[in-house]
């Protein structure tokens, strides 16, 4: 879609599944780090937009909002929101929609009206302190404005995560383009993207693409995972990628995203959900998994820590489909087994995170 010059717009369905993802996420961080001492967190839309769509659907600085009322007689931490967004009127109208939103005094919002991402979120940063848990919506209609340096200096803080909007169908365009070179070193703050230039097969572009700014995320974050929305002719439109040091986050981020693509390809098109319809109902590919970890322990001795870091980390699966499916199974085929089990452990449960586990060769 090209980006509106209207002061509203229509919301999209690959919209829509990217703003339950974020909702289904933030329901569980606020929570999470509340409870789990953290006096004062930051909620950051870099590109709130305004607030509402044509038909009145929610914006994301709305869903986020509400995503932490829900959980408003639990939370202590004073969780401040800072919405921002370049459009005057957008703003305007987003400082109206929220200011509609009865809240308590521990969750203040701040519109940034007028300002770039860049130049505010570097206000927040340029008080000098160390930034408190701090989750960053990057949501841009284009691919410009979103430094990899400061994507970067973001994941710096502990617990302080990123859910980009990579604009892939439009970077991908502006690749050849002589004019763009300084725009896309400070996309994907490197200059390796040159390299890419010369790939013609669209399939391998768009893995090399998606690759270089999942290689460069993962410079400055442990965990990183993407989610791809397609547009309504079924072609990647973007990738929504999500960087985070914390196994919680990237454990909660994949549940959020498993239930808007129950398959694991953690794919949105448009093209085959031209209503609302968000889930798809295709199963998880367990034979896909059961070989990841097979092929990755073949031979060696791993804890179930080291089992369940490595699907958080390097698969799209969940903690809960490798313990529940998989270990079970290996066990009962004799492909792993527990080398130093608890007493009185029952065969095939996994709660002891330091149990070591021998897979065969
Ligand atoms: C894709 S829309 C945001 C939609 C919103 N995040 C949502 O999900 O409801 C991008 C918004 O960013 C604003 N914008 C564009 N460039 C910006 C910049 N450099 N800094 C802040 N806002 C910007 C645009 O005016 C537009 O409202």
């Amino acid at each position: 879609m090209a980006a509106p010059k209207t002061t509203t717009w229509c919301l999209e369905p690959h919209t829509r599944a990217k703003h339950e993802i974020l909702r289904r996420y933030l329901e569980a961080w606020t929570p999470i780090l509340s409870l789990g001492g953290s006096k004062h967190l930051i909620y950051v839309d870099g590109f709130a937009g305004p607030g509402r769509y044509d038909g009145g659907e929610e914006g994301s600085p709305l869903i986020a909002l509400k995503a932490a009322l829900a959980h408003r007689d639990r939370i202590e931490a004073t969780v401040s929101f800072l919405f921002i967004e370049r459009d005057v009127e957008r703003a305007r109208m987003l400082e109206a929609v929220v200011a509609e939103v009865e809240r308590p005094s521990n969750f203040p919002i701040k519109v940034a009206a007028g300002k770039q991402f860049e130049e505010a979120f570097g206000e927040l940063l340029g008080r000098g302190q160390q930034l408190p848990p701090t989750f960053a919506f990057i949501d841009p209609f284009g691919w410009t404005g979103i430094p990899f340096s400061l994507v970067k200096r973001i994941l710096s803080f502990p617990r302080c995560e990123v859910l980009v909007n990579f604009m892939y169908e439009e970077i991908n365009r502006f690749l050849g383009h002589a004019d763009q070179h300084d725009n896309l070193d400070k996309l994907f703050g490197c200059q390796d993207w040159r390299k890419l230039t010369a790939i013609q097969g669209p399939a391998q572009r768009r893995a090399a693409i998606h690759g270089l700014y999942q290689r460069q995320l993962g410079t400055a974050a442990k965990y990183v995972r993407s989610f791809e929305m397609r547009n309504d002719k079924d072609v990647t439109d973007y990738f929504l990628f999500f960087a985070t040091n914390s196994p919680k986050g990237i454990a909660k981020m994949k549940e959020a995203m498993w239930k808007v693509d129950e398959s694991g390809e953690f794919r949105f098109s448009d093209a085959t959900n031209p209503t609302q319809g968000l889930l798809f109902s295709q199963k998880p590919d367990f034979d896909a998994l059961r070989r990841l970890i097979v092929t990755r322990f073949a031979g060696k001795e791993t804890t179930v820590a080291g089992v369940e870091d490595f699907v958080l980390a390097e698969t799209p699966y969940r903690e809960t489909h490798y313990k529940k499916q998989m270990l079970a199974m290996l066990e009962r085929e004799g492909k792993m087994s527990p080398v130093n089990p608890p007493a009185g452990r029952k065969a095939g449960t996994y709660a002891e995170p330091t149990m070591r586990l021998r897979f065969v060769p």
